[in-house]
């Protein structure tokens, strides 16, 4: 077994994945470390878009997140992303959600073995070589997991296979004896190999120990003159190595090339997020027509009615009802609220138990106590209203000069009456009314009632007057 001696690197600095990522569970009782090269070089030239392909997004967050969170979760230790050259938008993303990935540059797109090559700086030192596609964002970490636990079984390579069912375009599982020969690339399949259906999902895994040797073993002599990762196999087999299948369903590695198949890849994401909502106590009335996020979480007996959106960053209490047609997005809704319909929260709103929000109601930036209610038409934004306060129809907070917003504080049980406007700065003191059509501008004190319009003037008979004086015309 000729094992290329590999130069021992500074060791890249360790990923701390993001909080929240539970771990799947390694079978293995000897810690294998884990490098994951995440390759995201492609051009994607048919999302037909300004932004790179690996940057559109599922559910609320990149593809390229979907991937490195997939990857943390399987125990990766270390991440090296592969992007090809003035891609900083894709750098930076991966900078955001893991600071500590290093970034390799491939010149030119000559291959997924070249793209890994592109990384080969940081393939020493570890057990692990976790190859991820960035186009392929639906793996779940326990079949990332899967591909680990066959290197430590012995495996020198593991490849992720699954029934096609239409294989065009694929590199196909070729077998010879019953164990895995070869992968060979669509373009270069014989004719009697065309009808082959297992095919490879592209993403793999290789020891760490042969990783190198075997990604410069690979040639470029095939139909499209590129070095393709999925001789790993052929070359691992001529040098007596073992090599694993791992099967996965269809729908799991969808690759994504262009904005019909990210729509068909957002329906699978979304199916799966429902189905985990449900199962931990959550009614939709008709799931087809929620959309989630990826984070967004749920407390038990929430009951969501159809045509509701949920942007990121979304929690939701115990026992609340959202209504039709709302919009929520960077929100928290305490236990027992209702929400909706037609409703709107925006990032920064903390709603308190049992509270209450209904038709044409905009929350941003505010932290509304228990009980509040506002039920139609407000708009409530860098507020804090205190618990049991009721905000009328019409009523807003006027927080934004043009240039500077500011905040409105609305002590406990106050009685904000219809179409008040609330100009920031402003404090209204716990247990005030304020008149409707008030526009109040100075603080008000607690218990007090402000009145802050002109007073009703009648004049009788004016109308009777002014119709018999035109009349005479
Ligand atoms: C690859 C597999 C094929 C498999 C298919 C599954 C190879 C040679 N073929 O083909 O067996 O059936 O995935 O979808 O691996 N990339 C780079 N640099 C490159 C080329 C690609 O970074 O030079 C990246 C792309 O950004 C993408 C991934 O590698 O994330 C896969 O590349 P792609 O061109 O889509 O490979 P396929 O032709 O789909
Ligand atoms: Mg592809």
């Amino acid at each position: 077994m000729d094992i290329v001696a590999v130069q021992a690197n500074p060791p890249l600095p360790a990923w701390a994945p993001p909080a929240g990522l539970d771990p799947v569970p390694m079978k293995s009782s000897a810690k294998r470390r884990c490098l994951a090269v995440v390759l995201a070089a492609g051009e994607g030239k048919r999302m037909r878009s300004e932004r790179p392909k690996v940057l559109h997004e599922l559910a609320g967050r990149s593809m390229l997140a979907h991937v490195l969170g997939a990857v943390g979760k399987a125990g990766a230790d270390t991440l090296a992303i592969v992007v090809g050259p003035d891609q900083d938008e894709v750098v930076a993303e991966a900078k955001r959600f893991a600071p500590t990935a290093e970034i390799f540059i491939q010149p030119a797109p000559l291959g997924t073995a070249n793209a890994v090559l592109a990384a080969k700086t940081a393939l020493a030192g570890f057990d692990d070589i976790l190859i991820a596609f960035a186009d392929t964002p639906l793996v779940a970490p326990e079949t990332f997991a899967k591909l680990r636990h066959a290197l430590a079984e012995s495996h020198a390579v593991a490849v992720l296979g699954f029934e096609a069912s239409d294989p065009a375009g694929y590199g196909r599982l070729i077998f010879e004896d019953g164990a895995l020969a070869a992968i060979r690339e669509d373009k270069d399949l014989r004719e009697k190999e065309r009808r082959l259906t297992l095919c490879n999902a592209g993403l793999m895994a290789i020891e760490g120990a042969h990783c190198v040797a075997l990604l410069e073993a690979i040639g470029k002599t095939n139909a499209q003159g590129e070095y393709y990762l999925s001789d790993a196999v052929a070359a691992a087999r001529r040098r007596g190595l073992e090599v694993a299948v791992v099967s996965a369903p269809e729908e799991e590695v969808l690759g994504i090339n262009d904005r019909r198949q990210l729509a068909a890849a957002e329906s699978v994401l979304q199916a799966r997020l429902k189905a985990k909502a449900m199962a931990s106590g959550v009614t939709f009335l008709d799931p087809e027509r929620v959309h989630l996020s990826y984070d967004t979480a749920f407390g038990r007996d929430v009951t969501i009615e159809p045509d509701v959106f949920f942007g990121p960053r979304v929690k939701i209490g115990d026992g609340v009802l959202v209504r039709a047609f709302s919009h929520l997005e960077g929100a928290e809704v305490g236990p027992g609220a209702v929400v909706g319909p037609f409703a709107r929260l925006r990032p920064g709103t903390a709603l308190g138990e049992n509270v209450h929000i209904g038709n044409f109601v905009e929350v941003k930036a505010a932290t509304l106590g228990a009980g509040v209610k506002a039920n139609h038409l407000a708009y409530v934004g860098d507020a804090t209203i205190g618990a049991g306060t009721n905000i009328g129809a019409g009523a807003i907070t006027c927080n934004y000069d043009g240039f500077t917003k500011f905040h409105t504080e609305v002590g406990k049980g106050v009685f904000v009456g219809a179409n008040a406007a609330l100009v920031a700065p402003v404090k209204i003191g716990a247990g005030a009314y304020i008149a409707s059509g008030s526009v109040v501008t100075d603080d008000v004190a607690a218990d007090a009632l402000v009145v802050a319009r002109a007073r009703q003037v009648e004049k009788p008979f004016w109308a009777k007057a002014f119709r018999a004086k035109h009349r005479k015309v």
